[in-house]
């Protein structure tokens, strides 16, 4: 264990704002620099945070700053880039999801955190709610029996992001699947810790997008700039011998202003369902089984107390790289998520099933 604070750095300051609320919060850390490319927002930010050390070019952070760690929340096409560049200037990264847009960045960054002995973490700020880090543990405790299917959804009524790059192909890699999506897939493999993705079939669409319907800060009719999918269906075979099925929306036709995510595992003892509306906390989980073969509804109590989700992230992060832990996420595991994510869009521009190595 160090004695001195981790000088963190946040590059991006839009998401980035919930990774600093992590950083000025944790006992372990301190913000020392931050960056955005915007000098107005970079400004606004580091008034209030009250930090002097700011860059609107992150390579130059990297080398004036002396981190020890920090936050790349760019948009998903300069992921890569910055993370390698920090990795190689030895400092350990966390980067927002998708970690890259194409395979063979993720592989890069993967290859670069090896080469550093830096870790590369990867922001799934959900595994770090009460609700679902409950759901694991039951999952892991064989307390459902054999798992044989897995339903993840991420679901928006009027949920298409009007601002940044969101809408672009060239700068997110995709749309509501490699936005929204891979939290999800994360979620749900993440509960069965990893079993390979075999096969996958999937169907994406680009529906409301184009023309700003059911998009945040846009009026509807507004034509925009948009060629990625607003949503998108698949199915996937696993090595556990469970099936995945994947429902993902950033628009469609249903309750007003419902934004929900749904992950629920299903197996020969019981199923445990997590249910996120509107990123609430209150009443997520259910428990359906059997007992002397009556069936049985738990309505788990789990509490919030403390950080949550983003600040809870950096918390968990900063100690465990103070104490010599493990990091929660690893690059690994983000490569998989682009590697999955990857077969989907093809399979869907195929219209046909995309095998993986998996076993
Ligand atoms: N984990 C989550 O729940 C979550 C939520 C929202 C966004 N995200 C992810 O965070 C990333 C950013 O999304 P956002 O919503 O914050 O987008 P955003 O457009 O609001 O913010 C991105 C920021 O990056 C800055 N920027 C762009 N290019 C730059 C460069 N070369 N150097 C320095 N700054 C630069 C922009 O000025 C902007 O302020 C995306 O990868 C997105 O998928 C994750």
């Amino acid at each position: 264990m160090t004695n001195r604070k981790l000088r963190a750095g946040i590059v991006g300051l839009g998401v980035g704002k919930s990774h600093a609320r992590g950083y000025l919060s944790s006992p372990d850390t301190e913000l020392a620099a931050v960056c955005d490319a915007n000098a107005e927002r970079l400004a606004l930010s580091a008034d209030e945070w009250k930090v002097e050390a700011r860059y609107t070019d992150f390579r130059t952070m990297f080398k004036e700053a002396d981190l020890d760690i920090v936050s790349i929340c760019l948009p998903n096409a300069l992921h890569a880039e910055a993370s390698i560049a920090a990795l190689e200037a030895g400092i350990h990264v966390i980067c927002e999801k998708p970690m890259s847009v194409t395979v063979a960045e993720a592989e890069a960054m993967v290859s670069a955190a090896e080469r550093s002995g830096k870790w590369l973490m990867v922001s799934y700020n959900y595994r770090y709610r009460s609700d679902a880090q409950w759901m694991r543990r039951v999952v892991q405790s064989g307390k459902l029996g054999q798992i044989f299917h897995v339903q993840v959804s991420w679901r928006r009524e009027t949920g298409i992001p009007g601002w940044g790059l969101f809408g672009s192909k060239a700068m997110s890699g995709g749309g509501a699947l490699i936005d929204l999506g891979v939290h999800v897939i994360d979620l749900g493999l993440w509960m069965m810790d990893f079993p390979a993705v075999k096969t996958i079939s999937a169907s994406t669409r680009t529906l409301f997008g184009p023309t700003s319907h059911k998009t945040w800060g846009r009026k509807p009719g507004e034509t925009a700039d948009f060629d990625v999918d607003d949503g998108g269906v698949a199915f996937m075979r696993l090595s556990n011998g469970a099936s995945m099925v994947l429902n993902v929306t950033w628009a469609e036709h249903m309750e007003p202003g419902e934004d929900a995510f749904r992950v629920e595992v299903q197996g020969t003892e019981g199923t445990a369902i997590m249910h996120v509306r509107n990123y609430k906390h209150e009443d997520t989980l259910r428990l359906y089984t059997e007992i002397e073969n009556e069936p049985v509804t738990v309505i788990p109590k789990v509490g919030f107390g403390g950080p949550q989700g983003h600040e809870r992230m950096i918390w968990d992060l900063a100690e465990s790289l103070r104490n010599g832990g493990q990091p929660s996420t690893t690059g690994e595991q983000g490569l998989t998520a682009v590697q999955i994510l990857d077969a989907l869009y093809r399979s869907a521009e195929g219209e046909s099933e995309v095998v993986l190595s998996g076993k």
